[in-house]
């Protein structure tokens, strides 16, 4: 293992050795290739720089406590690129190609894998992109899929946590019939400025309300929202919020545990309602909401100052199968590394 501080990483990034990289060219795919170069050598009219051809993905491999390495839920997030590569017209990765170079980037960077006890983990970036040249607005004739790896902390530093976040009415991530649905870097380019601001206002996140009406919760930042209330998880029904791979797990954790799971427009009033409330995602697993507050009305929803004891099962039973210590009955993780 590298002599790295794991204890201190934070999520940022942080080179390994290897990235593997398929191109598209002439209407196939072609062999993996394995490089050791950070950089790319593009062609200034490539289409990932002037219109947005650009796509990425987010999954974590796990040290687990038996000695192996798990991915989770995988062929999830290769859907998630398929279904993107559709929405902004760019050649789908079959999904055997995907999981192959997912396996081949973490088994290359092994060293790299944070041990169990630090509570980090190897981030994989799966990107595609648009190479060709293009002046008029058109999709690229050709695409360039890599794969990079790197270790990252921990998400909550000081151990699971609550935090507060903020309502915004003056910036869209997505347009509802828009690219919201799809991981593509322009959201989160229209994301940048609120959240930015939320930051420097001491939140953890900036909160979108669906941007026709501003009446329904859309998702926090770069994360799904859920709400705890009357033993149902509640998560918001919307077309502008991109599909979280671990929303849809913790809806069927939900189920497992014997509580109700509600997908359905949640209306801003309806907040008031919840006896706890959390953001979702690969980062966190879940970062419980402390309060979130409404700037413009002056509102403040409070949901505690601690985790709450069905996003704290939640988080627990969650982690424990991408970590191996809980049985995956619905074979959600892949060993990558016995
Ligand atoms: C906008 C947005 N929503 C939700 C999520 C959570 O998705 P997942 O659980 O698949 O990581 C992410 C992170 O990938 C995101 O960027």
């Amino acid at each position: 293992m590298k002599n790295i501080e794991w204890s201190s990483l934070t999520f940022g990034y942080m080179a390994t050795d290897y990235n593997v990289r398929c191109y598209y060219r002439n209407g196939k795919w072609g062999e993996i290739e394995v490089s050791s170069d950070e950089y790319l050598k593009l062609h200034m009219a490539a289409t990932c720089l002037h219109y947005g051809q650009e796509a990425f993905e987010g999954l974590k491999a796990y040290r687990c406590p038996d000695g192996k390495v798990r991915v989770f839920r995988v062929e999830e997030n290769a859907a998630r690129l398929q279904n993107t590569s559709r929405g902004i017209v760019m050649p789908e990765v079959p999904t055997d190609l995907f999981v192959e170079m997912v396996k081949k980037v973490v088994r290359l960077n092994q060293e790299f894998i944070p041990p169990y006890e630090s509570g980090a983990s190897l981030y994989i970036r799966p990107l595609l992109i648009g190479t060709s040249a293009q002046v008029g607005v058109r999709p690229a004739e050709e695409y360039c899929f890599l794969i990079f790896v790197t270790p990252v902390g921990p998400y909550f530093k000081g151990g699971f946590c609550a935090n507060p976040y903020v309502i915004v009415r003056d910036v869209d991530r997505a347009a509802p019939l828009g690219t919201g649905m799809y991981k593509v870097g322009g959201n989160y380019a229209a994301s940048l400025r609120a959240n930015r601001r939320a930051h420097e206002q001491g939140y953890a996140s900036e909160f979108y309300l669906d941007a026709k009406e501003k009446k329904y919760v859309d998702e926090c930042g770069a994360a799904n929202f859920f709400g705890i209330k009357n033993n149902t998880y509640i998560t918001p029904k919307s077309s502008s919020i991109l599909p979280s791979i671990t929303n849809k797990s913790l809806m069927t954790i939900a189920e497992d545990l014997g509580i109700k799971v509600e997908r359905r427009p949640i209306s801003e009033d309806e907040l008031d309602s919840f006896e706890e409330a959390g953001a979702c995602g690969t980062a966190a697993v879940i970062s419980p909401i402390s309060h979130l507050d409404d700037m413009t009305t002056g509102k403040v929803y409070n949901f505690g100052d601690k985790p709450g004891p069905w996003s704290t099962k939640l988080y627990e039973t969650l982690r424990g199968i991408q970590y191996g210590t809980i049985e995956d009955k619905h074979g959600w993780t892949m060993v990558v590394i016995e």
